[in-house]
C-alpha cells in the first residue's frame, strides 16, 4: 500500500480531472467519495443528477457535491462532441445522426470529453466490459505516435524482494492485445519501459520472455520475440532490454549467467515482456495467487490518453487506486 501512497502524494501536486463514466455505480459512487475527501484528483461523474445525489444520500457518502457531474443527456457541450466525432470516423462513414446517439453512451462522452481538453483521465470498467471501455478510447484518442498497440501492465509488488528491484516488477502484456506480431511487442516493450519509470518508478530492465534461452529451441514463436527484441533495440537504441530469454534465466542471477553469458538483463530483470496475451495473462494470476503478489493494474499504456479499465469484480479501493495510478499517468502527460 505504500506504492499507492506515493503515487497519491504525486497525484495530490496537481489534481488531475479523471472522468468516472458509471456515476451510479455503487462502488464508483463510494469511491468517488474517497478520493474527494483524500482531495488527490478532482472527480467528474457522468449521470443524472439527481440520481446521483440520491444514490449518494442512500450509500450515505458526504463528498460527493464536490464532484462536477456531466448529464449525458443533457449538457451544453452535446454538439461540440457529435461534431469532433463524427470529424474523427468520418473515414469510417460514421454519420451525424449516429454519432448524436454514441455521445449520449458514457463511455464515448467520457473519451470525448478527453479528447476535447475538459478531462484528464478515465476510469471505467466496474459495471461495463473490458471491450466496451477499450473500443471508444481505441477509435476516439488512439495509440501514442509510434506506438501500434494499446497494452496493459501489471505493477506487480512482490513479498520477496530479492526479484525484480526490491521486489517491484513490471509484467505486460496481460490484459489487451491477444496475439501481438513482432513490431507490436517491440512496442509493447517501448511503452512497458515508459510504465516501468513513470508508474512503478524504476528504471527498466526488460526481458524479453520465451520458452527459449539465446537460441536453445527453434521455433516460430521464438523467433518473434528474437525479431521483437531486436526491432526495439533499432526504434530506441538506449533501451536497457535483452531476449529471448526463459523467465528463471531473467530472474535468476546463477541461471541468467549460465543460460545467457554477458546479457546484463538475465538474472536482473525488472520488466517482463510477455509473447501474447495468454502467457501474460496467467502468468500475473499465477504470481498473485501463489506468490501472494499484490497486482496493481492493469495500466493501459500506449494510448494517447490515460484510460484505464476496471476489472467488474473490483473493490472500491481498486477504483481508488487505479484513479491514482491515472492521475499520475495524465500529470505525466501534461508535463
Ligand atoms: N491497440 C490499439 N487499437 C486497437 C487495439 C489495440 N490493442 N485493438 C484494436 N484496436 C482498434 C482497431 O484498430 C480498431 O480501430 P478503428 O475502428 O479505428 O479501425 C478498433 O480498435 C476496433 O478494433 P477491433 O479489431 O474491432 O477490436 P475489438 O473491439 O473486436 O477488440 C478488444 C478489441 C476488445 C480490446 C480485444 O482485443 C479483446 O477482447 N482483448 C482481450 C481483452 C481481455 O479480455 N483481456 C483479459 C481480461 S483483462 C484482465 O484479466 C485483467
Amino acid at each position: 500500500m505504500e506504492f499507492i501512497e506515493k503515487l497519491k502524494e504525486k497525484a495530490n501536486q496537481s489534481k488531475q480531472r479523471i472522468v468516472l463514466p458509471e456515476g451510479l455505480e455503487e462502488r464508483t459512487l463510494q469511491a468517488a467519495d474517497v478520493i474527494l475527501e483524500e482531495g488527490f484528483a478532482e472527480i467528474i461523474l457522468i449521470g443524472n443528477a439527481i440520481a446521483i445525489h440520491d444514490e449518494a444520500v442512500r450509500l450515505k457518502l458526504r463528498h460527493i457535491d464536490k464532484a462536477a457531474i456531466v448529464d449525458p443527456l443533457n449538457h451544453d457541450k452535446i454538439d461540440t462532441y457529435i461534431n469532433l466525432l463524427v470529424e474523427l470516423r468520418k473515414n469510417k462513414g460514421l454519420t451525424k445522426v449516429q454519432a448524436a446517439e454514441l455521445v449520449k453512451d458514457p463511455l464515448y462522452l467520457s473519451v470525448l470529453m478527453i479528447k476535447n481538453g475538459d478531462a484528464d483521465g478515465e476510469v471505467a470498467g466496474a459495471d461495463n466490459a473490458t471491450g466496451d471501455v477499450l473500443r471508444p478510447a481505441f477509435q476516439i484518442v488512439k495509440t501514442i505516435p509510434g506506438i501500434s498497440v494499446v497494452s496493459g501492465a501489471f505493477i506487480m509488488v512482490l513479498k520477496d524482494k530479492e526479484f525484480g528491484e526490491d521486489g517491484i516488477l513490471v509484467f505486460a502484456d496481460c490484459a489487451v492485445h491477444p496475439d501481438p506480431d513482432a513490431g507490436q511487442l517491440a512496442d509493447i516493450a517501448i511503452a512497458s519501459s515508459m510504465t516501468a519509470r513513470s508508474i512503478a518508478g524504476i528504471e527498466p530492465r526488460i526481458a524479453m520472455l520465451s520458452f527459449s534461452t539465446k537460441g536453445s529451441a527453434k521455433h516460430a514463436m521464438v523467433d518473434k520475440v528474437v525479431e521483437a527484441t531486436e526491432k526495439a533495440r533499432s526504434l530506441q537504441p538506449d533501451i536497457q532490454i535483452d531476449g529471448e530469454l526463459q523467465v528463471d534465466a531473467a530472474l535468476i542471477a546463477a541461471i541468467g549467467q549460465k543460460k545467457a553469458p554477458g546479457s546484463k538483463i538475465a538474472g536482473n530483470a525488472n520488466v517482463l515482456v510477455f509473447p501474447d496475451l495468454q502467457s501474460g495473462n496467467i502468468a500475473y494470476k499465477l504470481v498473485q495467487r501463489l506468490a501472494h503478489a499484490e497486482a496493481i493494474g492493469p495500466v493501459l499504456q500506449g494510448m494517447a490518453a490515460p484510460i484505464n479499465d476496471l476489472s467488474r469484480g473490483c473493490s472500491v479501493s481498486d477504483i481508488v487506486n487505479l484513479v491514482a495510478i491515472t492521475a499520475n499517468q495524465a500529470a505525466g502527460k501534461s508535463k
